[in-house]
């Protein structure tokens, strides 16, 4: 009776953890609704290797229900023992081709799709963009035009865009489940995958290579823009001169000098400038999410400038600059939020 109560109770437990999972999947974090090349060949393979595995676990299931009915012992033949066949050349010969046959079946198209995703033969033709992770943000260097930023990463719909991807410590794994396959940022080299997506909107990034504590907070979006928008975001970015910009109120004001004067600059840069020890704020004011996972508001901004360790554990910004009180932060970040530097903005993507 015990045994079948903890059977039972397994039972309930995985089909309650089905339910809470299937209602996991948020439409721009999926890989199963591709809205991209990489994505859409992924999605190829899922249905390829699903339905020979289900084929497989059919096929298993009816021979074994065969077996177990129709060679029940029979009243009157306890002793009788059936014809034996351990060692028949026949059936290890079988079985034994026919699952390397299956697996040759999977790993051809798997093989031929990664080098195609990451074969860079004609990225010259193409938008290029140098992405570095770290602990736990995500860097964009956009090589020919010039234009750095970090955490939100522009590109035109339908268009190729080549990654070369390196991280400055510790191997992460950038990933962006509707768009792309998963790609691994090494320290050491640089790894390439192009990406493309379908349609126009802001996509879920995800590091998926445990990075340290915050690894699952390591989270960046993809905002795919149309052609002429794109146009219009890169010729912003680029005109973009930080000299020239002098905010308009007077507590960002306040903000800017304390920036300044806490040494921020050290780390941060605003405009094209080549420093990345943390995430360039040309446009924060844009950005979707604060410490890559907070909804952008002044509130939540106040909370990570005043305690960043107490929302994002093991991050390089803790401690590097004095203690900040109520006042101070609040100006740093009325100041911040007002980086605003192109109309094209998440907002302003069709959903
Ligand atoms: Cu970076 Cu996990």
């Amino acid at each position: 009776m015990k045994g079948w109560m903890g059977k039972i109770k397994a039972l309930a437990l995985m089909s309650f953890m089905a339910v809470l999972l299937t209602g996991c999947g948020k439409e721009n974090l999926t890989a199963l609704v591709p809205k991209g090349y990489g994505a859409e060949e992924s999605m190829k393979l899922i249905i390829l290797t699903t339905v020979i595995m289900g084929g497989v676990f059919l096929v298993v299931i009816v021979v074994l229900a065969y077996v177990l009915i129709r060679f029940r012992r029979k009243k009157g033949q306890e002793n009788y023992i059936p014809k034996q066949v351990e060692g028949s050349k026949t059936l290890e010969t079988i079985w034994t081709i026919i699952p390397i046959i299956l697996v040759i079946i999977m790993a051809v198209p798997t093989t031929l799709i990664s080098f195609d995703l990451a074969d860079a033969s004609d990225s010259k033709d193409h938008i290029n963009i140098d992405v570095t992770g770290n602990q736990y943000w995500w860097h964009f260097n956009y090589q020919d035009e010039d234009i750095q930023t970090s955490q939100d990463l522009y590109i035109p719909v339908g268009e190729k865009v080549y990654l070369n991807m390196i991280s400055s410590d510790v191997i992460h794994s950038f990933w962006v489940p509707s768009i792309s396959g998963k790609m691994d940022v090494n320290p050491e080299n640089t790894n390439t995958m192009y990406i493309e997506a379908y349609e126009e909107g802001v996509y879920w990034g995800k590091c998926a290579e445990l990075c340290g504590p915050s690894h699952s907070l390591m989270d960046f979006k993809v905002i795919v823009v149309s052609k002429e928008e794109y146009e219009q975001w890169v010729a912003d970015m680029k005109n973009y001169d930080p000299e020239k910009d002098e905010p308009e109120s007077a507590v960002a004001k306040e903000g800017k000098d304390l920036f300044e004067e806490n040494n921020c600059m050290a780390c941060h840069a605003i405009g094209s400038s080549p420093v990345e020890v943390g995430p360039n704020l040309t446009n924060f004011g844009n950005r979707t999410k604060i410490a890559g996972f907070k909804e952008p508001t002044k509130e939540n901004l106040v909370d990570w400038l005043k305690d960043p360790e107490e929302i994002k554990p093991g991050n390089l910004m803790t401690g590097k600059y004095p203690q900040l009180n109520d006042d101070e932060a609040e100006k740093i970040a009325e100041y911040l939020m007002q980086l605003k530097v192109t109309d094209v903005t998440p907002e302003s993507v069709n959903n």
